[in-house]
């Protein structure tokens, strides 16, 4: 038989990763090595599948994917967004859903529609930067963080934050509100252009068969 090539998934450690593994049981794809909680391995192996699987910190996974270590990834929109790599995004697994906000106190609200210039706090200074300049032609000055955000309006580090909104519990618990959304985000799948074209049919058989899934659900 033709020696099958190595399908290498890369997958957003933590939450999307679980879902994701959840979802590709459902179609048949298993990686029972992966469950093990307490391996240091970093790479897991389907060999009857010829699939290959690794762990990676969400905004290395469109890296690994652009360059083609991996040819799939699945990792969050906000992620895509910000690290804005050429690749393509085929599929919306419906998980992972919150929105991306600009978030504050109430008496920011006022900066905000006032179009004053004002600092904003982010992980993700591309979407913000996106958002204020081309959305909104408000010119702000964009301070990029890197994770605890809704701490920069409390401390005064900025009047405003943009930033991932799920359940809206860090919010309520530290006195600051959703001011304007910016968009809905859900766990993305992404394919490097050149694998799309050199395996597409295995490639198109997974996503059409997640699709039915998805659909199912
Ligand atoms: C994210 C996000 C918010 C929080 C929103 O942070 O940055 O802080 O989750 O979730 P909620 O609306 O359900 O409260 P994360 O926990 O990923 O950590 P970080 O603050 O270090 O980025």
């Amino acid at each position: 038989m033709e020696d099958t090539r190595y399908l290498t998934f890369a997958l957003g450690k933590g939450r999307l990763a679980k879902k994701t593994l959840e979802l590709f049981e459902k179609i048949g794809i298993t990686c029972e090595s992966m469950k093990d909680s307490a391996t240091r391995k970093l790479i897991f192996v389907n060999e009857d599948l010829k699939f290959r699987f690794f762990l990676a910190k969400g905004p290395d996974v469109p890296t690994y994917v652009e360059y083609g270590a991996a040819d799939i990834g699945v990792v969050g929109e906000d992620t895509i967004l910000e690290e804005n790599r050429n690749i393509y995004e085929v599929l919306d697994l419906g998980f992972g859903k919150c929105r991306m906000c600009v978030c504050g106190p109430k008496d920011a609200k006022e900066l905000l529609q006032h179009h004053e210039l004002i600092r904003v706090a982010s992980k993700y200074p591309r979407i913000a930067k996106e958002y204020f300049y081309n959305k909104k032609y408000q010119t702000v000055e964009i301070i990029k963080l890197n994770g605890s955000i809704e701490l920069a309006p409390i401390v005064g580090l900025s009047e405003v934050i943009v930033d991932i909104v799920e359940t809206g519990s860090t919010l309520r618990e530290n006195g600051l509100d959703v001011l304007e959304e910016v968009c809905p985000l859900s766990a993305r799948m992404v394919v490097n252009p050149v694998s799309m074209k050199m395996e597409n049919e295995r490639i198109t058989r997974l996503i059409t068969a997640l699709r039915e899934e998805l659909d199912k659900e």
